[in-house]
């Protein structure tokens, strides 16, 4: 096994993953891509110029991840969506492959990072915690963002999107057998990276940094 550190972070919605993959990466030094992002942005763009998902993948531009509207939870919604078309994960693999084999090393997280994009991470982590948890954690986000929301709506928006992402024939969203499975519905951001990094340092990775 090389040892460059890339590492790969699959979870649900609201799981802290993201949290967690911006901390993992501002601490080894690491290139970070949310690869969320990237199926938010076919989603939203195909919607707005109706051109299909699967060419809006393939001529997807760097600069259409940087709309503000991505994060919202009905590009969520979408992007889950146009996420279950194969043609779309197909158009968007080698970009995230190369993303991940920079000489760096580097860290992405998504539903399918260590399952399909990058098998051979040395270091895998399946981030969850509880629907409740989440949905309050996504009902907080939503609220201190300015929304007008109510917690059983984002529960059920949560439930069906958890739904199709689990239950979709293409790259469905599991844990790779050898992931390491942070549950962090009882731990908060500072407790999930130290359990994290714990885990990482375990296989032989040190931060060269000060
Ligand atoms: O931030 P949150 O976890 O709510 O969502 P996200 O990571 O931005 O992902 C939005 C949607 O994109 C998910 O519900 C998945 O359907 C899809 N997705 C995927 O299929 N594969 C990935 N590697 C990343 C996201």
């Amino acid at each position: 096994m090389s040892n460059r550190l890339i590492i790969a972070i699959d979870g649900p919605s609201a799981s802290g993953k993201g949290t967690l993959a911006r901390r993992l990466a501002a601490h080894f030094g690491l290139p970070h891509l949310d690869t969320g992002l990237l199926y938010r942005a076919v989603g939203l763009k195909s919607h707005q110029t109706g051109r299909t998902p699967i060419e809006t993948a393939a001529n997807l531009q760097t600069s259409d991840l940087a709309n503000p509207e991505l994060r919202t939870d009905s590009a969520g919604q979408q992007a889950s969506k146009v996420a279950a078309i194969p043609e779309v994960r197909d158009k968007l693999l080698n970009l995230q492959r190369k993303f991940a084999h920079q000489p760096s090393g580097a860290v992405l997280d998504g539903r399918d990072i260590g399952t399909v994009i990058c098998p051979d991470a040395p270091v895998k982590l399946f981030v969850t915690a509880s629907p409740e948890a989440r949905a309050e954690r996504r009902y907080r986000e939503l609220r201190e963002r300015g929304g007008n929301t109510i917690k059983p709506r984002v529960l059920a928006e949560m439930a069906e999107r958890d739904r199709r992402d689990s239950e979709r024939a293409a790259a469905p969203l599991v844990a790779a057998p050898d992931a390491f499975l942070l549950d962090t519905s009882d731990m908060d951001a500072d407790a999930a990276f130290a359990a994290a990094l714990a885990f990482i340092e375990r296989k032989g990775f040190r931060s060269s940094g000060p």
